[in-house]
């Protein structure tokens, strides 16, 4: 049995825990794993590495991914379906493990229309893949977006001005959410729960009469607001190569309007790529280990055109076409939690 394995879409701490427990269970299995570089596009570049035990040595602590990682999608490329079953019996691969995102889902589930052997791997720190209770990377990027929210807090309250941390989560807020109620934010603006802009000047002005004279916002990157339209300009427009938009920017619109609208001294940070860098947690290194461990198993029993999930405390399997059915956006149970600290 000769295994390919590749991380596809933004990169996520806990990558490297996975594909070293890939390994390590197909070394135990007696089963070969191959590393293809940089996604899907690998196999196009017949770009491999041999993943053995030296390989794969000190890597469950490191972010990123040893085996590098692209947005390239083999199917929008020209006889881009011929190419990769030709390159795939080439390399002789019997089955493909794909550790990504949604977007990358979506890849593994044409791929595996197409006749190839794929078993996929969840993974971003949005947390937002149907049919998994949690993705790893997601614990790590709470864990830092909750330490800038404490430094935020000290300096906002010694300049008694109104700061606002802005975190990743293109359709879900499960970022925002949880590094927010960790973090004791006064407000969380996500995606799924639009507020008026309004709202949040009341929240300010009653912080503000009770004589707190500073207040911490998170806000989610694709968060909007009801009746309000956002300027293009606080938004980057361009397309990243799975065709979606980059977001960025609202927090510095936000600011302008407090500013504008109560006169309160705000400041907006972006957290950015940060959030995505460095080492994982304990929790993300525990998961993507059982994951791979899992995947391997999927692969002996033939469990093609699925995706390991983790289910409470247990890892399970869906089919890849149920899971990019839809998003697993927040839930608004914990959202209640947030809001009775929202005055
Ligand atoms: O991995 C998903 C994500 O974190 C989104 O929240 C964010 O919009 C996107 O990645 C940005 O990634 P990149 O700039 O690498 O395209």
């Amino acid at each position: 049995m000769k295994i390919g394995v590749l991380t596809s879409g933004g990169d996520c701490p806990g990558l490297n825990a996975v594909i070293r427990a890939i390994t390590r269970k197909a070394e135990q299995l007696n089963y070969e794993t191959v590393g293809i570089k940089n996604g899907w596009k690998g196999i196009f570049d017949e770009s491999y590495i041999q993943l053995n035990l030296p390989a794969v040595a000190g890597i469950v602590n490191r972010g990123g991914t040893i085996l590098g990682t692209s947005r390239f999608s083999p199917f929008q490329q020209k006889n881009g379906k011929e190419t990769l079953l030709h390159k795939i019996s080439k390399e002789g691969f019997d089955a493909i493990i794909s550790i990504g995102g949604e977007g990358s889902m979506h890849i593994a589930q044409i791929a595996h229309e197409a006749g190839i052997n794929v078993v996929g791997i969840p993974k971003t720190i949005d947390n937002d893949i149907y049919g998994t209770d949690y993705t790893f990377g997601f614990d790590t990027a709470v864990g830092i977006a909750t330490e800038a929210i404490d430094r935020l807090h000290t300096t906002a309250e010694s300049h008694h001005r109104i700061m606002i941390l802005e975190v990743m989560g293109r359709h879900a807020g499960w970022i925002a959410l949880y590094s927010g109620i960790a973090g004791g934010a006064d407000i969380v603006i996500i995606p799924e729960k639009k507020i008026k802009i309004d709202d949040v000047m009341e929240v300010l002005k009653s912080r503000y009469t009770r004589g707190k004279l500073f207040s911490i916002i998170v806000v989610a990157e694709g968060a909007s607001f009801l009746e309000e339209e956002i300027p293009e300009s606080s938004a980057n427009k361009k397309l990243d190569d799975f065709g979606r938009e980059r977001l960025g920017g609202i927090s510095y619109y936000l600011a302008n309007e407090i500013e504008k609208r109560t006169g309160f001294e705000t400041r907006a940070t972006i957290l950015g790529y940060i959030q995505r860098g460095g080492v994982p947690s304990a929790f993300d290194r525990v998961l993507g280990t059982r994951f791979g461990i899992y995947s391997v198993e999927m692969v002996k029993d033939k469990k093609f055109g699925r995706m390991c999930a983790l289910k409470g405390s247990e890892i399970t399997d869906i089919t890849i076409k149920k899971s990019i059915g839809k998003l697993k956006t927040v839930d608004l149970e914990i959202y209640k939690v947030a809001k009775v600290f929202f005055k």
